[in-house]
């Protein structure tokens, strides 16, 4: 049977074949995206190139990507959820459409997986006539046409979530099953975002497992996109060519392809073991927790919940953290702290009462370190920033029990515990439910759990609806601080080459729309001078009031005209280039002279530096060996 790390590479190998440039994973950190907290799909850092932005290395592009979704963590604990997982990703960027890349899936799924025909579904667009889009008839055709051609006879079936099955392998489902955008189905869309009809691919685990008959829908018919586990989604065609505008929907300036799959759900598929858990990348961590606990996985059910979480919160921080995120109280740091708690919290059900994260954070570098070198590279940082959590967390736990105690101390055999002392405990303590439930039951108490609930589901609409309103800000909000936080960017990275020297470039950069951080090259930590100096430039560039303007010129002529830009900008025959003061003059940093900075840039900018505010670095740093880091504002 091919391992995950096969089926990987197999498909990365496929698609190169195809004269698709592989290229490595992005962060899990969005770079220049202030609008999500996290890299939740492989197609978030193609944005620009699917709205019409040249790509450096042209118009096919595989990766495996690493995703992180950080709304799906209540759900993990069953066989399927994970809010880490891989995504296997290929786009057509204005190349090829449906006629390829059904036929190519197939292929892959079929001939180089090797997976049962017999065994794979397909969901296809229904259509909508209020939102003009059409049936995708095109797209269950061809799929008809490939099942034929090995001899199975594939109807096409309509109105699957109520009639289910009919005998039929091709299904038309709505917007809400077959409509990709990343803020979902159309009517959720903000103006100006792509999205488009999909195909779905399903493996069958069969009807043998009983998995429907066990589930909550027994009572309705089964059908591929039943939540009773039957069938499972292993991939996402996504035909990407509309863009959501005041009147509508409108065709982008190219057609583009957007697959999607989850490495692990293949895997499993692979394996045909609907428990995603019991694919071999989670193997050395199981062990490692069998040995740890003396438990065991797949026995007891509540045991088994709490080996999942376990695994899946820690082979995510392991993530996070290789990719430089802290545990904290903020933005994403907040997520990498609330993973290991929930993780301790777990071990605590196993009764491992000892700091073991860091055990299972060697077995999760051990299995990943060749596909992501990153995680090898910072294995001791990793190792260390939770253990130091765990640790810390192990005395707010050890906290949280005394505050216990004096909650309950005078109480009587018998007598109930409010649901507010649950839910301070839960919220401001870590503790679960259970943790709580089990106090009390050593104590004869009893727990108001339904009070508790009830103030758990309060607080979670409260900050659904504020995350909400945060990514319906952000996006808002992309036109304005950010684009003024983008264009300082190139004020700073020419103002560090002035005062550093040319060897200061840029290594990365992230904004959101409270403030910038620029990665850049530079052995050592700047002095209070330098700091100063450069910080002097870039108001004086601000203050001088330039104009901004972009051209597009060959490759060659960008760099003779002093044009600074990333690496990889040199497949592109014609690049982007942004230049801050007169486009025909050479840049030079200097704020008396015509031209401040030139940029190899997708853009966009302010059009006049004089409306981007103060700008004050708040902070100078480290990242790794001759990687330094600067956090700055505009005031
Ligand atoms: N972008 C698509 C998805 O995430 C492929 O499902």
């Amino acid at each position: 049977m091919l391992s995950t790390k096969q089926i990987r590479q197999k498909y990365l190998d496929f698609f190169k074949e195809k004269r698709h440039a592989v290229i490595p994973s992005a962060s899990l950190v969005p770079e220049n995206d202030p609008t999500t907290l996290f890299t939740g799909s492989g197609m978030q850092p193609m944005l620009p190139y699917l709205l019409g932005q040249k790509h450096p290395l042209g118009t096919r592009v595989a990766d495996a990507q690493k995703c992180f979704r950080s709304q799906d963590i209540e759900e993990v604990g069953d066989n399927r959820h994970t809010v880490f997982f891989e995504m296997l990703g290929n786009w057509s960027l204005g190349d090829y459409f449906k006629k390829e890349q059904i036929p190519w899936m197939w292929e892959f799924l079929t001939e180089v997986v090797r997976l049962n025909p017999k065994r794979l579904y397909i969901t296809c667009f229904r259509g909508n006539d209020s939102l003009d889009i059409p049936k995708d008839i095109e797209s269950a055709q061809l799929w008809q046409e490939l099942f034929k051609k090995k001899g199975i006879e594939a109807k096409i079936a309509d109105f699957p979530e109520r009639d289910g099955l009919q005998g039929a392998r091709i299904f038309y489902y709505d917007e809400k099953k077959n409509w990709w955008s990343r803020s979902g189905v159309p009517g959720a869309m903000p103006i100006g975002e792509p999205g488009g009809p999909d195909t779905e691919m399903f493996w069958d685990f069969g009807e043998k497992l009983g998995l429907h008959e066990r589930s909550p829908f027994a009572s309705r018919p089964c059908h591929v996109n039943c939540d009773c586990g039957r069938f499972m989604e292993i991939g996402n065609n996504v035909f990407m060519q509309y863009k959501k505008t005041t009147g509508g929907f409108q065709l982008l300036p190219q057609k583009n392809v957007d697959f999607g799959g989850g490495l692990e759900r293949l895997a499993a598929a692979v394996n045909d073991d609907p428990d995603i858990f019991a694919i071999d990348v989670f193997v050395n961590m199981r062990h490692a927790l069998v040995e740890i606990s003396g438990r065991k996985y797949g026995h007891d059910e509540k045991d088994t919940y709490a080996f999942r979480v376990i695994m899946d919160h820690l082979r995510a921080a392991t993530f996070l953290v290789g990719d430089n995120i802290l545990p904290s109280n903020k933005d994403q740091g907040y997520f990498v702290r609330r993973l290991i708690r929930r993780a301790v919290r777990f071990a605590h059900h196993l009764e491992i009462n000892d700091n073991f994260c860091r055990r299972l954070v060697e077995a999760v570098i051990q299995e990943y370190r060749d596909q992501y070198p990153e995680l090898a590279a910072r294995r001791e940082e990793i190792g260390l920033a939770i253990h130091k959590e765990e640790e810390k967390f192990r005395k707010t736990l050890a906290n949280g029990l005394k505050i216990f105690e004096e909650k309950t101390s005078r109480l009587a055999h018998g007598d109930t515990i409010p649901a507010e002392v649950a839910f301070d405990l839960y919220q401001s303590y870590g503790f679960p439910l259970e943790v709580t439930e089990e106090l009390a039951r050593e104590r004869t108490l009893v727990l108001d759990s339904e009070g508790f609930l009830k103030l758990k589901q309060e607080h979670q609409e409260k900050s659904r609806a504020a995350s909400g309103q945060k990514f319906a800000g952000g996006l808002a909000d992309h036109g304005e601080m950010s684009t003024k936080y983008h264009t300082a960017t190139h004020l700073l990275h020419a103002a560090l080459r002035r005062v550093l020297g040319p060897h200061a470039t840029q290594r990365g950069s992230n904004i959101t729309p409270e403030r910038m951080r620029f990665d850049f090259n530079n052995p050592a930590k700047m002095t209070p001078e330098q700091l100063k100096e450069t910080e002097e430039l870039v108001n004086a560039a601000i203050i001088r009031d330039y104009p901004v303007s972009w051209q597009e010129m060959p490759f060659e002529q960008a760099k003779e005209m002093g044009a600074v830009g990333l690496f990889e900008d040199k497949y592109q025959p014609i690049v982007k280039v942004y230049t801050v003061g007169d486009p025909k003059q050479k840049a030079a940093a200097d704020p008396d002279g015509p031209t401040f900075s030139r940029e190899v840039c997708g853009g966009p900018h302010v059009e006049h530096t004089g409306t981007m505010g103060h700008f004050k670095i708040i902070k100078e740093e480290a990242v790794s060996a001759g990687v330094r880091r600067i956090k700055a504002i505009l005031e």
